[in-house]
C-alpha cells in the first residue's frame, strides 16, 4: 500500500484512485469520471475495472485512464492505488467494499454502504483497524442547503419538530421519457429496488437533519409485475421483471413524539411538493428541489413579528450560494473529493460509514416491518 501520509503532505500529491464499475454513474455527465477534471489537483484516476472488460477498456480510453482491469482483484493486484471508488450495482457493494478495505485501500462507495448489517459492521471494523477512511454516498448532507437547514433547526427557527414529510422517489430507471443509457433491469430485481436506490436519499437527509431514528414501520409492495424501458435509447422497449418491491412508504420515529414519513418508490413521475417539509411547533421549514437563483430553503415563522406569522427567506443562503455552485459543478465526484479531503486532513467524514450503517439498518428493518406488519426498534447510531 502506498504510504499516503508522505505522498499527500502539503497537499501536493493527488490521491490515486481506482474506479470499480464503469457503468452509468461512472460515465454519465452527472457522474464521477466526467467531473474528475474539477478535482485533478486532489485526485488522479489510476485505473478502472469492470467485470465487462471491454467496457472498462472503452471507458479507460475515453477518459484517458492509464489502466483497465477485468476485476477488482486484478486492479488491486496490478495498480498502485491509495483508494477505490465503488460504483458497482447495489447487490455487490458489501463484498467488494470488504475486499477493497482488506487490501488496505481507502474507500468511497455508492449507496447503500453494504447489503447486510454484518458486512456494514465489518467495513467499519476493518477501516478502524487499518486506519482507512470510508466515505458513503449519497452526498446530500455535505450540501450547503442541508447544512443551513440543520443550523436553522439547531437555532430553534421552527421550534420543537413534530413531524417531517420526505419525498425520495422518482419514476424508476428507464421510467423517464429519455429511457436509460445502460441496462436498468437490475434496479427492479431482488437485492435492489427503490428503497435501497432512492429511499436511501430521504433516510440520509432526514437523519442528517433530525439525528438518528429509533423505530420504523412500513408498507411495501409491487405495483406491476413488469415494466418497459421508455425512450429510444439502447434499452428502449426492454421488458423488465419486477421481483422486488417498487413502492415502499415508511415512518421513522425519532423519539419524543417526532416522526417522519418517507417514500422510496419508483412511482413518482412528477411532484410539486417540497423535497422535505419539516413542521415544528413554531413554524415550517421546507427544502425544495430547485437549485440556481432561488433559495431552496423556505421558513414559515410563528410570530415572525409579534402577532404576525409568515414565510421568511433565510438570509444565510446568500453566503452559501458559491459553495452550492461548486457541488452542482462536481455532481457525483463530490463524494470522491470528500474522501480525498478527509484522507488529507484526517477529519472524520460527514458522509461517514456509521451514518451509512444506520441508513442500512433502517432500510433492512423497513423491509422486515412491511413483511411482518410490526414496528421495529433501531439499534445503531452515528
Ligand atoms: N445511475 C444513476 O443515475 C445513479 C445515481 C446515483 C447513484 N447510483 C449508484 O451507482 C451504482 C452503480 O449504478 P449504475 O447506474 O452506474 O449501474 P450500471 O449497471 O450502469 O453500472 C454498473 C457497472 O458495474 C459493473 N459491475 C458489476 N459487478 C461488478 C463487480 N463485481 N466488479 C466490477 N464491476 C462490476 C457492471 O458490469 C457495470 O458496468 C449503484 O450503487 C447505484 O445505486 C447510480
Amino acid at each position: 500500500m502506498t504510504t499516503l501520509g508522505t505522498r499527500t503532505e502539503g497537499g501536493q500529491e493527488p490521491l490515486r484512485v481506482g474506479i470499480l464499475g464503469t457503468g452509468m454513474i461512472a460515465t454519465t455527465g452527472v457522474g464521477v469520471l466526467p467531473n474528475m477534471q474539477w478535482i485533478a489537483e486532489k485526485v488522479t484516476v489510476a485505473a478502472v475495472a469492470d467485470v465487462v472488460f471491454e467496457r472498462a477498456e472503452a471507458v479507460a480510453k475515453e477518459f484517458c485512464v492509464p489502466a483497465a482491469y477485468p476485476s477488482l482483484e486484478a486492479m488491486l493486484e496490478g495498480a498502485d492505488l491509495d483508494a477505490v471508488v465503488n460504483l458497482t450495482p447495489i447487490g455487490f457493494h458489501g463484498r467488494t467494499s470488504l475486499a477493497i478495505l482488506r487490501a488496505g485501500k481507502h474507500l468511497a462507495t455508492e449507496k447503500p454502504l453494504a447489503n447486510t448489517m454484518d458486512e456494514a459492521d465489518e467495513i467499519i471494523e476493518l477501516a478502524a483497524a487499518g486506519n482507512l477512511t470510508v466515505v458513503c454516498a449519497p452526498p446530500d448532507a455535505l450540501f450547503p442547503t442541508y447544512q443551513e437547514a440543520r443550523r436553522l433547526l439547531d437555532l430553534d427557527a421552527i421550534g420543537r419538530v413534530a413531524f417531517a414529510r420526505v419525498r425520495s422517489s422518482h419514476a424508476g430507471p428507464g421510467g423517464g421519457p429519455y429511457g436509460w443509457p445502460t441496462d436498468p433491469s437490475w434496479f427492479y430485481q431482488r437485492g435492489s429496488g427503490p428503497l435501497l436506490d432512492m429511499g436511501v436519499y430521504g433516510i440520509h437527509e432526514i437523519t442528517a437533519l433530525l439525528g438518528p431514528a429509533k423505530r420504523v414501520v412500513a408498507f411495501s409492495g409491487i405495483t406491476e409485475p413488469t415494466r418497459t424501458v421508455r425512450g429510444t435509447g439502447p434499452f428502449g422497449g426492454t421488458v423488465m421483471d419486477v421481483t422486488t418491491d417498487d413502492n415502499t412508504l415508511f415512518m421513522l420515529d425519532f423519539g419524543g413524539a417526532t416522526f417522519a414519513v418517507v417514500d422510496g418508490t419508483f412511482n413518482v413521475h412528477a411532484a410539486r411538493s417540497p423535497k422535505i417539509e419539516i413542521f415544528g411547533r413554531r413554524g415550517t421549514l421546507n427544502i425544495k428541489d430547485g437549485r440556481g437563483g432561488e433559495s431552496p430553503l423556505e421558513v414559515y415563522r410563528v410570530d415572525a413579528l409579534p402577532g404576525m406569522d409568515g414565510w421568511v427567506q433565510p438570509a444565510g443562503w446568500g453566503h452559501l450560494r458559491q459553495s452550492q455552485a461548486r457541488h452542482d459543478l462536481l455532481h457525483r465526484a463530490v463524494v470522491v473529493e470528500h474522501l480525498a479531503d478527509c484522507v488529507r486532513t484526517g477529519e472524520r467524514p460527514t458522509l461517514s460509514a456509521e451514518h451509512g450503517r444506520h441508513a442500512l439498518e433502517i432500510m433492512l428493518k423497513v423491509a422486515e416491518s412491511a413483511r411482518t406488519g410490526r414496528a421495529l426498534e433501531l439499534t445503531t447510531t452515528f
